[in-house]
């Protein structure tokens, strides 16, 4: 059967990818955020899954306004980085696991999740930048990757609620698979941020803290954060912490954080880090 063996939540600010691109990590202004990267990609190499579910939101790459789809997956073999405006990034296409995606994106049907299924679907900075900051510089990404994409663009987005449920039904999907598989699955984008309106700019690392903790000490209270409170406590980009609760549902009741990094800013952004394994 398939095991989730791990839970990674990352932000995945395109600047971060930008810096690594460019050959900046090391000046003054990256060199803190990145060295807290290193344990982490330390855990990565030892902690290698035969594949990786990476739930992130497409920031108008793959998709317009035209077509606002909730939840997405990915079941092709093979995905583009994306141009997101200024040429894709320099890094490897990003292989898929399409026998697996499509076991997943059956079981959750199934199960009265309506996925859409993409069969092509260029992946940009929310879904590149998190394989960077836990890989480093690499010719080809290690492990296959499917990716979950979920509208956190366009109001109204799903909610934590409904996110963290979803994740307790990938769960039982990826048990479901008649095969040994070793899965990690990552929740990407915030942490609090805001790029837009009068409070752009906009950091609370207070409520980020108590996001972090609640994570492995009462994820169920994290579930009934509403848009509202995201909104006011996170900022407006905030809200992308709603792909972390799909991690934390396919996760067990009982975890234990193994590492932790936080960071501000990272461009407009608290930049955080946290590896969860199930106790
Ligand atoms: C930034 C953060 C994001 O999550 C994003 O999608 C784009 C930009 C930023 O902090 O600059
Ligand atoms: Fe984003």
């Amino acid at each position: 059967m398939g095991k989730i063996i791990a839970g990674i939540g990352t932000s995945h600010v395109p600047a971060i990818g930008a810096a690594m691109d460019r050959g900046k990590a090391n000046e003054p202004y990256w060199k803190p955020l990145f060295d807290g990267y290193l344990p982490a990609r330390e855990w990565m190499k030892n902690n290698k899954p035969d594949v990786a579910i990476i739930v992130y939101n497409d920031h108008a790459s793959a998709f317009s306004l035209e077509l606002i789809s909730t939840f997405t997956l990915g079941v092709a073999d093979e995905f583009l980085p994306a141009d997101e405006g200024y040429g894709p990034r320099a890094v490897p296409n990003v292989k898929g696991h399409a026998e697996f995606a499509w076991h997943l994106v059956e079981q959750l049907i199934l199960d009265g999740f309506d996925m859409t299924i993409a069969n092509d679907m260029p992946v940009d900075h929310g879904l590149t930048v998190p394989l960077s900051i836990m890989n480093g510089e690499v010719d080809v990404w290690p492990y296959p990757v499917i990716p979950l994409c979920v509208n956190v663009i366009q109001y109204p987005p799903p909610t934590g609620g409904r996110c963290f449920m979803l994740g307790k039904a990938l769960r039982q999907a990826v048990e479901a698979f008649d095969e040994d598989l070793n899965v990690v699955i990552f929740g990407t984008g915030g942490m609090s941020h805001q790029l837009q309106g009068q409070r752009a700019g906009f950091i609370n690392p207070e409520f980020d803290t108590m996001f972090l903790d609640g994570l492995t000490k009462d994820p169920a209270s994290l579930a009934s954060i509403s848009h509202e409170t995201y909104m006011r406590e996170a900022g407006s980009e905030g809200i992308e912490l709603v792909m972390w609760m799909i991690m934390r549902g396919a996760m067990g009741d009982n975890v234990k954080e193994i590492y932790r990094h936080y960071h501000v800013p990272a461009s407009n952004t608290a930049a955080g880090l946290i590896i969860l394994e199930n106790a």
